[in-house]
């Protein structure tokens, strides 16, 4: 398709001529006179330019996904259903939409200017089915900030409607919401943007633009649009690619495709691969996991991105496809130097592979950042640890970010425990050697030595959680990724 083509709030509209990375916020507002839907922050912190789109969920079928507009894109939304707050009152006296007369009810709202983007985000919350902890209400709230009200009024809303599914016309209509096709070529303003179905299509995409970017969620590239004002020529978006969504388990462990989104991410791990869940349970809010990507994650090859060392510690692999097909880099080997990656031009990252985590092994990832929620890690490690029947060390990838230019492993810390007793001594000795292994810098997020330290206190942290446990889940909903031995035991 050659125009752009999305149905807002039930009504298919058809655009041509716009530029590409014209974001759906700013069409709403500026080309619509929609302005119930606000910009805060214009980098998906805030939550007040949140809208919902029907995407698929696991099961196949269409769901309501709260989003930030603020970093979508319009052609990121070609063939979507979109609902924003002008959407939620009906017409006549059918009133307002649950969530927000419980907001009212509550007293959720002073100055009003956050508060249809919480609608939005307790909207999606109204319909979803697996809100089944406390802590989830704060993990679907997280995303939008209030400046006057206090977040105790909100929460009680969000508990009204949490889960309430009500039978009316957004659940209605959500079955017939399944998105059509993204496939889309299109020009406008002088830009382009591709969105190939298929990877034929994709390779004559980049024959004739070798030039193009990728984008997939745009929870990172999109900032390049709204915070630098860049004006990006051509873009080729591999979100239609349903082969780099996929979530498999394969022989001795399991395939995540690159697409596949943080949320999708996060059920998928939740049984499977405990260490990775953790992390990404801290990850962003709830918006920027149902738009952010794992490729999107290790492509920007940012020494603080929260993937790469959970991953590095698993032992992973990058999957890179190109047109003659695909090839296996070991992940400790896709990251050459700051900000770069093992790709060539016109390769992609396809998936990552995970071996299944031996029972034998200890594996947890860390965390640190100032604030729970949305914040980007100081420090982040993820540790595997595998021992023989005598308790030895067989096995050891202590891997960090945050602490050089690329997420890297902490070689001389793994040589020193390797072959040694799993006690304290040991770790001791390890943690000493962390210090050896990195030179990190000075920034305001951290000194060098505040970050050298508590890498060090991470492995200890590491080895006092793992002793009852080997792989524990996060218990409840902490204040960071850290627990004690004691919480784990507890359960
Ligand atoms: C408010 C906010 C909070 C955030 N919180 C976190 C956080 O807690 N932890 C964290 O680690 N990150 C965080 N991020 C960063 C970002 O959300 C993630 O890095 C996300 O995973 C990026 O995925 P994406 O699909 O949106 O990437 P995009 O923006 O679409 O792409 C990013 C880059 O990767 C390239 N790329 C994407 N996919 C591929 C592929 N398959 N092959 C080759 N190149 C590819 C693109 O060309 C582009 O250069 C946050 C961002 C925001 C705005
Ligand atoms: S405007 Fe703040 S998240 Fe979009
Ligand atoms: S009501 Fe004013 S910012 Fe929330």
């Amino acid at each position: 398709m050659n125009h752009l083509r999305f149905n807002l709030n039930g009504e298919w509209i058809e655009e041509r001529g716009l530029s590409p990375t014209t974001t759906l916020l700013r069409y709403l507002r500026d080309r619509r006179g929609m302005t119930g839907t606000k910009e805060g922050c214009a980098e998906g912190d805030c939550g007040a330019c949140t809208v919902a789109v029907a995407e698929l969920g696991a099961d196949g079928k269409p769901t309501w996904r709260a989003v930030n507009s603020c970093l979508l894109l319009l052609p990121m939304v070609q063939g979507k259903h979109l609902v924003t707050v002008e959407a939620l009152k009906a017409k006549g006296d059918d009133g307002y939409h649950p969530a927000q007369v419980a907001m009212a009810r509550a007293l959720g709202s002073q100055c009003g200017y956050c508060t249809p983007g919480i609608v939005m985000a307790m909207f999606e919350a109204t319909y979803r089915t697996d809100l089944d902890a406390p802590w989830k209400l704060d993990d679907q709230l997280c995303g939008n900030l209030c400046r006057c009200t206090g977040y105790r009024p909100i929460r009680e809303a969000a508990e009204v409607v949490a889960g309430s599914c009500p039978k009316d016309r957004f659940s209605e209509s959500l079955p017939r919401s399944a998105p059509e096709s993204m496939a889309l070529s299109y020009e406008g303003a002088g830009q382009r943007f591709a969105t190939p179905a298929t990877f034929e299509a994709l390779w004559s995409e980049l024959d004739a633009h070798p030039d193009a970017r990728f984008v997939v969620g745009g929870t990172d590239l999109s900032l390049e649009v709204t915070k630098k004002f860049a004006v990006l020529p051509k873009l080729i978006s591999l979100e239609a690619l349903k082969e780099l969504k996929t979530l498999t388990e394969v022989d001795g462990g399991f395939r995540l495709g690159s697409g596949a989104t943080v949320s999708e991410l996060e059920d998928f791990c939740k049984e499977r691969l405990p260490s990775l869940h953790r992390m990404v349970r801290y990850f962003g809010a709830r918006q920027i996991k149902h738009r952010g990507t794992l490729g999107g994650n290790l492509c920007t090859a940012s020494p603080i991105g929260d993937l790469a060392p959970a991953l590095l510690s698993l032992g992973a692999t990058a999957i890179i496809r190109g047109r003659g097909g695909e090839r296996r880099v070991p992940l400790d080997q896709f990251f050459p130097a700051y900000r770069k990656t093992a790709l060539a031009a016109k390769e992609l990252l396809a998936a990552i592979e995970v071996p299944r985590v031996a029972s034998s092994a200890r594996a947890i990832s860390y965390k640190v950042s100032k604030r729970r929620e949305l914040d980007i890690s100081t420090v982040s490690a993820a540790f595997y640890v595998d021992t023989d029947a005598s308790g030895r060390v067989t096995a050891a990838r202590l891997a960090y970010g945050g602490m050089a230019a690329t997420p890297k492993r902490a070689a001389n810390a793994e040589a020193a425990l390797v072959g040694q007793p799993w006690n304290e001594a040991s770790v001791a000795a390890a943690a000493k050697a962390i210090a050896t292994d990195f030179t990190p810098m000075s920034d305001h997020r951290g000194s060098a030595p505040y970050r050298t330290l508590v890498a060090a206190n991470l492995l200890r942290g590491f080895f006092d959680e793992t002793r009852a446990v080997k792989q524990p889940a996060l218990v409840g909903r902490h204040a960071a990724t850290v627990q004690t031995a004691e919480e784990v035991a507890r359960g």
